[in-house]
């Protein structure tokens, strides 16, 4: 029997952010196959059904053909225990992708060479950005053409505002990809088809020292492009320091191809070296070590209707210290009560498991009924652990809603504010105008449909949503601020949320500025505190 100190200690729980189609459902897919949680030819499951298979749960998704929900993969490799977070990869994400980073001790990003950093990858950096936790890069589609090496390094530091530290570098791209060169381990690791990865490829290793050897592997040409190359990085690149990854500063970066399955392994084990065992985690400025401290955990998704047979609501909870056991007795703390957590699962691709035992670094569903919001603690009895909320991101995309028949008032405002507090949309209330309206606020405009689909099949309630052109959101947190004092550009729009915090609205980043600039000590985030 391994301790609880030996169980934490070998969990690695991180999640992969990417703009669409840059290669995120690849490259966990053969992360599961060194894992030995799917089989090696046949199995490797293409984009629909994987897509199908991560969550069946809503209607609309099966519809769509697209997750909306995120869930958790487990699978053991090389003696760690790896949990792999993953976010809806569908352009139209949500405020869980951005949570489920809350819950995540680093992440893994993955670029397309030939794309370089796009406009998701840009937002899901700035919340890892905020946390400061590591972020390695994967560039991935090497096997196809891709932008110069340098220039992809340099975006990501201008783009992005991190050091990068490439630990491995191309040789060649597209027809001419020839392998990797191992700055660590000073070799060349050639690259061979594996038919889209569906079955091992046939790897060498060359010591650089071998001169003639790397020639005759790469061409005299690219052998000599790669020395060049190499004095070069020597020269420019960020040393590594262990340190500076650890803190967010400098990003290791990585090349290969997930399809072809090039680069895949070499980047997990160097991976699973480099980042941290399970975070301590901050309660009223302490921090709670993983392994010295029980059981605690903080909600960091609720997933209604899970089951529609059933209606019923998981709580996704991240444990950050100690061991959970079966029927263990835990206290809720914002609500005082000690409850015992019934038949806590792990939600991996579409199947549910019951758990009997779970470890600091764990994600585990529980059943919820009712009584969780995102954000909320769970601690043994005795314990005073509460956990920092998690901040409200900003949405990017608003639309006035209006309930079709007015006779329903009721059932829409607790329909959509029990919505609300899911976590899946935010509400907003006009400022001073007298109106009753409702503004809706999501990350990404599918949480519209999901909205509508919801409150027609859960409350009974038809509504008709009006698009509003604003983009921009900020939250007002100089503390001496007057609402109504503020001096905005024509396209600002004054509004609250529902504990009647003041927020503005923008349409363009232009007139954020614009509006800083006329109102001196007006301070704006583009995070809301919880
Ligand atoms: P995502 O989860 O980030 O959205 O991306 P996903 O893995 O679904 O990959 C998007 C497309 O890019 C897929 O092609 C996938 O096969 C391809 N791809 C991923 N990694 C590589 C790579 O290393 N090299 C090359 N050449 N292609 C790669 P698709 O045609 O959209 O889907 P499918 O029909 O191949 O499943």
């Amino acid at each position: 029997m391994s301790s609880i100190a030996e169980e934490i200690n070998k969990r690695r729980t991180f999640a992969i952010i990417s703009h669409p189609d840059a290669g995120k459902t690849t490259l966990t897919e053969k992360f599961l196959l060194y894992g030995g949680a799917i089989n090696l030819a046949g199995s490797v499951k293409g984009k629909a059904t994987a897509r199908h298979a991560v969550s069946d749960w809503m209607e609309i998704e099966k519809e769509r053909g697209i997750s909306v929900t995120s869930s958790v993969l487990q699978f053991n490799y090389d003696g760690y225990c790896i949990n792999i977070l993953d976010t809806p990869g569908h352009q139209d994400f949500s405020e869980d992708t951005y949570r489920t980073l809350m819950a995540a001790d680093s992440a893994v990003m993955v670029i397309d060479g030939a794309k370089g950093v796009e406009p998701q990858t840009r937002k899901l950096f700035k919340v890892c950005g905020m946390r400061g936790i590591p972020i390695f890069t994967f560039i991935n589609k090497m096997d196809r053409d891709a932008n110069d090496t340098f220039e992809l390094l340099d975006e990501i530091e201008k783009e992005l505002g991190i050091a990068t530290c490439p630990v491995n570098w191309p040789i060649g791209c597209g027809k001419s990809f020839k392998g990797v060169y191992d700055r660590h381990k000073e070799s060349v690791i050639t690259y061979s088809d594996t038919q889209k990865g569906t079955r091992e490829g046939e790897t060498t290793v060359i010591p650089i020292s071998d001169e003639a050897a790397v020639e005759e592997a790469v061409g005299k040409e690219r052998k000599q492009v790669l020395f060049d190359e190499i004095e070069l990085l020597d020269g420019a690149s960020a040393e590594f320091d262990l340190e500076a990854v650890r803190n967010g500063k400098l990003t290791p970066v990585f090349f290969g191809s997930a399809l072809t399955n090039f680069g895949v392994e070499i980047f997990l084990q160097y991976f699973l070296q480099m980042t941290t065992t399970p975070l301590a985690r901050v309660c009223e400025g302490q921090k709670i070590d993983p392994v010295e401290n029980e059981f605690s955990a903080f909600v960091f998704k609720i997933q209604a209707n899970m089951n529609k047979a059933h209606r019923d609501r998981i709580a996704f909870m991240r444990i950050c210290s100690g061991k959970y056991e079966a029927d263990m007795d835990v206290k809720h703390v914002q609500s005082g009560k000690v409850m015992r957590l019934s038949r806590p699962q792990q939600i991996m691709a579409d199947e549910r498991k019951i758990l009997d035992e779970a470890y600091g670094g764990d994600i585990i569903g529980v059943f919820d009924p009712g009584i969780f919001s995102i954000g909320d603690t769970l601690c043994m009895p005795k314990a005073n652990i509460k956990y920092e909320g998690i901040p409200t991101f900003a949405p990017e995309h608003f639309a006035r809603v209006r309930q079709i028949d007015t006779m329903k008032r009721k059932q829409f405002v607790k329909g959509i504010t029990q919505i609300a507090q899911e976590g899946a949309i935010q509400i907003f209330q006009e400022y001073n105008t007298g109106m009753e309206e409702i503004i809706v606020g999501v990350v990404g405009v599918l949480q519209f449909e999901v909205l509508k689909y919801r409150l027609e099949n859960e409350y009974n309630v038809e509504i008709k949503l009006e698009p509003l052109p604003y983009e921009h959101i900020r939250w007002i947190v100089s503390a001496d601020t007057e609402l109504d004092k503020i001096v905005g550009t024509s396209d600002m729009k004054k509004i609250k949320d529902l504990k009647d915090r003041p927020l503005l609205l923008f349409i363009n980043e232009w007139s954020v500025g614009m509006t800083l600039d006329r109102n001196k000590g007006l301070e704006l985030s583009e995070f809301g505190t919880a």
